[in-house]
């Protein structure tokens, strides 16, 4: 490797666009302790996105195809981007030729395809990592730490959704989302999310139950056009079937004794991207909402009960990832999603870049936590077909 880290992204969609971005921003954050950010390539198989997205965020060249970017020398880094079905041929090439890999998640689509993937990972010489964004939220990480110092100390019932509302127009395109095994749909696109959240709140999963798993909208029409992440775009008179779920709920056990309930939807009218939970505590309770991500709810068990209850935090530099880790770091300037891309890319480079663990962010997920998470999902999808069975861990 150069002494500059020279970067890739594979996809140039609605998530690849956030990696590009979190490349070019991560340098400007924290310590100038990276060496150089090389911003190389973005490849799409739409050149127009690709090119689009390598002028707007100020990649050197495009590409087509991962291939190009796993024979490419000039290349340390690469995030892949696109569709989960195309992660584990992406992200072995890649590999194989030696790249350090941030995948998103999940991390594939099905569990044989991301055990192999994880086996390569562990034998392999370039980094492999999986990108749980909300691992980097800042509200988030403040819950996990109040948690763990035992200010709210130990979980005793997590309550969380996501809620999205993408496919719940029938006029909204076709995509790769829909299509898939049982548990690929909302499932597999948010209740990774929700699902890895959880643990990284409540500690590990040891059962899950009642899941069920069900498609609102059976059939959709195929685009005229491409279509990125969630547009509409034109459409044609010729519908193919939906295959996977647009709504899945499940019941959930943690080791520590305490219970979950989750829901997912891409059907949630009114809900385009809401994460939101309830994790109650020894000592209280708190709630994120994705939709106020400046703010959490914090309610202690502190004090005159008659005075008591819930209130809002605001958070800013006296919170993880805050101070250093915006341009202007004072309070109440806000921020969102797209910072914890870039909190993310840094902690990877960091990684990458040899910076040791205790004066790094904190790293990102391996592919093995990548399999765990699927292996919760696979786990609910096989409740749900047993007609809401326990299934345990
Ligand atoms: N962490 C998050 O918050 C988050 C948010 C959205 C999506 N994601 C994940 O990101 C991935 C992509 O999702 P998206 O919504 O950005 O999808 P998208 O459909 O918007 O974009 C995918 C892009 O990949 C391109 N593509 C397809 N095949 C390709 C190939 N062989 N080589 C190069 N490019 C190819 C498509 O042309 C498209 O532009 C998925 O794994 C998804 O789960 C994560």
């Amino acid at each position: 490797m150069s002494n500059e880290i020279r970067v890739a992204v594979i996809g140039a969609g609605m998530a690849g666009k956030a990696h590009a971005a979190a490349f070019r921003s991560a340098s400007t954050l924290y310590s100038p302790v990276l060496p150089p950010i090389k911003l190389v390539s973005i490849a799409d198989m739409n050149p127009e996105f690709g090119s689009l997205a390598a002028r707007r965020f100020g990649y050197e060249r495009t590409d087509t195809s991962w291939q190009a970017i796993a024979a490419a020398d000039d290349i340390d880094v690469v995030s892949v981007v696109i569709a989960n079905s195309l992660h584990r041929q992406a992200v072995e090439g890649l590999l194989a030729a030696g790249k350090h890999v941030l995948c998103e998640k999940p991390l594939s689509d099905t569990m044989e395809d991301a055990r192999a993937m994880a086996e390569l990972a562990a034998n392999a010489p370039g980094i492999a990592r999986v990108g749980f964004t909300f691992r980097r939220t800042p509200g988030i990480a403040y819950i996990r730490d109040l948690i763990r110092n035992g200010v709210l100390g130990n979980v005793l019932h997590f309550s969380g959704r996501y809620w999205t509302d993408y496919g719940f127009d029938p006029a909204a395109p076709m995509s790769w989302r829909y299509k898939g095994s049982a548990g690929s749909g909302a499932l597999a696109d948010v209740g990774s999310h929700l699902t890895y959240v959880s643990e990284f709140l409540c500690g590990d999963i040891t059962a899950v139950s009642g899941g069920r798993l069900s498609t609102a909208i059976k059939e959709r029409p195929l685009p005229l056009g491409a279509v990125m992440g969630h547009d509409h775009v034109a459409v044609s008179d010729t519908f193919e079937a939906v295959e996977n779920d647009d709504y899945a709920a499940f019941s959930a056990e943690f080791a520590n004794g305490g219970s979950g309930g989750f829901e997912v939807s891409r059907v949630a009218a009114g809900h385009a991207n809401s994460l939101i939970f309830e994790v109650f505590c020894a000592n209280g309770s708190a709630r994120f909402d994705q939709r106020r991500p400046s703010e959490i709810q914090l309610f202690l068990n502190q004090g005159d009960s008659a005075q008591n209850g819930y209130r809002q935090v605001i958070l800013g530099p006296e919170h993880p990832y805050l101070s250093g880790g915006l341009p202007m770091d004072a309070p109440s300037v806000g921020f969102g999603q797209n910072e914890a891309f870039s909190y993310q890319a840094r902690a990877f480079l960091e990684e990458v870049a040899g910076v040791p663990e205790a004066d790094s962010l904190p790293r990102c997920a391996t592919f093995d936590e990548g399999v765990r998470n699927m292996e919760i999902l696979d786990a609910v999808t096989a409740s749900a077909q047993a007609n809401g069975k326990l299934i345990t861990l």
